[in-house]
């Protein structure tokens, strides 16, 4: 069976716990299934026979004009590659799977976080043409970058 990646039905939400652990954070993952069911967030999944390994998503509103306005600017969230599975392309196939959904859906930017520690995705992102930063800030989670990419 061929690898591929497909949209996530919200009823499959699940079979993310595949991919990331889900009971250790169960509160962003009851956040990601109203969002999904909502029709706030869509997530695409990266199948490699029947096991998922890789997820991202698109949501469409932030609730915070650096990272979504409507109809012009889309935030990319919670772009993962299983570990066993890393720096095989995986990650940077996902990310253009998302940049070319959002292209297709009418936006013009899309936008990105990033913790400023996380230095592979850090370099995938601006690899990937996310070269404008949006704001520089600090968090629990220590010093991240709000980065956008012009569509
Ligand atoms: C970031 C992440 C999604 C990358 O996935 P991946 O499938 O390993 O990435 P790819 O194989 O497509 O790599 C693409 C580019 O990313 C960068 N990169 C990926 N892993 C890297 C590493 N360990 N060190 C340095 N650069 C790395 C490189 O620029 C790489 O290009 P190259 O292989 O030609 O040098 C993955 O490491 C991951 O899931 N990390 C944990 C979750 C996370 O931090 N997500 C991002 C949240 S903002």
């Amino acid at each position: 069976m061929e690898d591929q990646i497909e949209k996530l039905d919200p009823k499959d939400f699940k079979r993310c716990g595949n991919i990331w652990d889900m009971e250790k954070n169960a509160g962003l993952a009851g956040r990601f299934y109203r969002e999904l069911v909502d029709g706030n967030r869509v997530t695409y999944v990266y199948r490699a026979g029947d096991r998922l390994i890789g997820e991202v998503s698109l949501v469409f509103d932030m609730d915070d004009p650096d990272y979504t306005v409507k109809d012009r600017r889309v935030y990319m969230s919670r772009l993962i590659v299983k570990r066993e599975w890393s720096r095989r392309g995986i990650g940077r196939t996902l990310l253009d799977f998302a940049v070319d959904r959002a292209v297709e859906l009418g936006y013009n930017e899309i936008t990105v976080g990033v913790d400023l520690d996380n230095y592979a995705a850090l370099r995938l992102y601006v690899e990937a043409g996310f070269d404008s930063i949006v704001y520089v800030g600090e968090d629990d989670g220590g010093r991240f970058l709000k980065l956008l990419r012009r569509l």
